[in-house]
């Protein structure tokens, strides 16, 4: 697997990272443990040795699941989670205070059954802490060797720049597809200019670019509880007829190059100057070997203006 250098930290990630939100079991339907630790061992088997999870994936089914999996193979990847969502009353509340995170932390390492995380990101931003309190308490944890790097996640570009004051963030992971590209306005320039990695999440935009959906019939009909029926809003109208001709444009081009519709979406993404790694989420082992392959893959300029031109 090709790796990349993760912004200035002197670490070098493979290009696609195993992602996984949907084996927390909650938002994205039921997922059966051993499954999900098969996929995940799959991936990292194959090369995707960056292993993306988040203590709110199932409330904390997610971290166990992937601390399993990694038993007896932890020192052979590159584990990143998070920190700042936490479930009240059935709701998520951002809370990025320095007390939740020292208590955050603890809570993911026993999960994870490891001592240590590779890259520790503030989920999503928050407005009522101080951005210079939540990066000292990340400074705190990481010489306590709780945590090796620190990162962002879901920062818009004005939020990223005080953030950057306060200390040295490695990375931004955000949402980045061909269906999704508003990074590239500002914050994925502004990773170039700072020296931040990119990590891109949903590079297949949730399964959409995968080929399994017929842009040419109706949205899927997820229950409202599925994270696909509001947080990817593509898969209902307006967004479904406005992607339609994209994926029917990575659909034509897969069919060309004899390749998966999902190696064609995740090879766009990672052609994008400043993306250092395409986060691609995968429930069974067999979506995990396929996606693998997807490092594989180089789109010609010809294909790459071609599948933009559909958008
Ligand atoms: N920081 C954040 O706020 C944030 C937000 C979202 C995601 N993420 C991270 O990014 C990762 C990737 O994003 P994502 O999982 O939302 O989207 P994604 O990678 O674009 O799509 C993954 C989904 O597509 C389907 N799929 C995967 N491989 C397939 C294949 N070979 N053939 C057919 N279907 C396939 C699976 O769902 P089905 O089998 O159910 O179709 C899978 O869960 C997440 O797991 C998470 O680690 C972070």
């Amino acid at each position: 697997m090709k790796k990349r250098l993760l912004g200035g930290t002197g670490e070098r990630i493979p290009v696609l990272g195993m992602g996984t939100w949907a084996i927390g079991g909650d938002l994205w339907g039921p997922a059966d443990e051993a499954t999900s630790i098969r996929a995940v061992r799959t991936a990292v088997d194959l090369g995707m040795t960056l292993v993306d999870t988040a203590p709110i994936y199932g409330s904390g089914v997610s971290e166990q699941v992937v601390g399993k999996a990694l038993s007896g193979i932890r020192d052979q990847v590159f584990l990143s989670t998070k920190c700042g969502l936490e479930r009240v009353d059935g709701s998520i509340r951002k809370n990025l205070s320095p007390e939740a995170i020292r208590a955050e932390i603890d809570a993911s390492l026993t999960r994870l059954g490891t001592d240590h995380v590779d890259l520790y990101q503030c989920h999503w931003p928050v407005q009522d802490t101080p951005v210079e309190d939540t990066v000292g308490v990340l400074e705190e944890i990481r010489d306590a060797g709780k945590i090796r790097f620190w990162g962002l996640s879901n920062y818009e570009a004005p939020l990223i720049e005080p953030a950057l004051a306060a200390g040295q963030p490695a990375s931004l992971q955000s949402e980045y597809s061909l269906v999704k590209r508003s990074v590239e306005a500002a914050e994925l320039p502004l990773c170039r200019a700072r020296g931040l990695g990119f990590l891109a999440y949903a590079p297949m935009a949730g399964g959409l670019l995968t080929g399994k959906y017929d842009p040419d019939g109706p949205p899927p009909a997820f229950p409202p509880a599925d994270a696909r029926s509001f947080f990817y809003t593509f898969f209902s109208e307006p967004g479904w007829s406005e992607v339609g001709p994209t994926v029917r444009a990575v659909m034509s081009a897969a069919r060309e190059l004899g390749v998966a519709p999902g190696h064609v979406a995740v090879a766009w993404v990672l052609a994008q100057e400043g993306v250092t790694c395409a986060l691609v989420g995968a429930r069974t082992p067999e979506q995990a070997a396929e996606n693998a392959r997807a490092a594989e893959v180089e789109l010609t300029q010809e294909i790459i203006e071609r599948i933009e031109g559909a958008t």
